[in-house]
């Protein structure tokens, strides 16, 4: 198979095109002109999920012109029927104590809300200065706990979304844009 007829069965996932990556950058130099008005000076931790996160972070954080150090963890949720929340796991800590920190969360997407209601409990715990949370994505409709993040950039439909760090089946996060997956 030629280069090109493999890239264009890579591509036969992606459905539409969602959000444009000229509208992430444009989303994205807004909400750091917020965290900064937010934090007025004062410096912060942006601590990001991975790995659905990691292509946010890398732009969110030279969106923001504040004193900023970067951490990363990553979780894994395990649920059965209706449980709602205590299950996620920490598969990567992070790497310091957060107590002095201003944290703020960087995370891909709130679905159901169950990753980030148990994921904030946790780092609530950790006593930091304060605790925010900055989403790219928001599906609503989905929502299982109650649970909103302090910043999000775009609320989408309940469609399965794909790109700029989301991923299905662990493809498809290269791709600059957010698209709906259909096969
Ligand atoms: P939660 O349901 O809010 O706990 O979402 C947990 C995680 O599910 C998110 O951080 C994403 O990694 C993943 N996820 C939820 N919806 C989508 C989607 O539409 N595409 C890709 N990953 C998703």
């Amino acid at each position: 198979m030629k280069v090109e007829e493999k890239i264009k069965e890579y591509e036969k996932g992606i459905k539409k095109v969602l959000i444009t990556a000229e509208e992430i950058q444009a989303a994205i130099k807004k909400a750091g002109e917020r965290i900064d008005a937010i934090y007025d000076g004062r410096p912060i931790l942006l601590v990001s999920i991975l790995k659905g996160a990691f292509v946010f972070m890398a732009d969110i954080c030279r969106a923001v012109h504040v004193p900023c150090e970067i951490g990363f963890m990553c979780a894994k949720s395990y649920y059965e029927g209706t449980q709602s929340s205590g299950v996620v796991k920490i598969t990567m800590d992070l790497d310091r104590d957060i107590s002095g920190y201003h944290v703020v969360i960087v995370e891909d997407i709130v679905d159901t809300g169950r990753t980030l209601n148990d994921i904030t409990k946790i780092l609530k715990d950790r006593n930091p200065v304060s605790l925010r949370v900055v989403t790219l994505l928001d599906k609503p409709s989905r929502r299982l706990v109650d649970f909103k993040a302090d910043v999000s950039l775009f609320t989408i439909p309940d469609y399965f979304v794909i790109g700029y760090g989301l991923d299905c089946a662990e493809k498809y996060r290269n791709l600059p844009y957010i698209a709906e997956f259909g096969e």
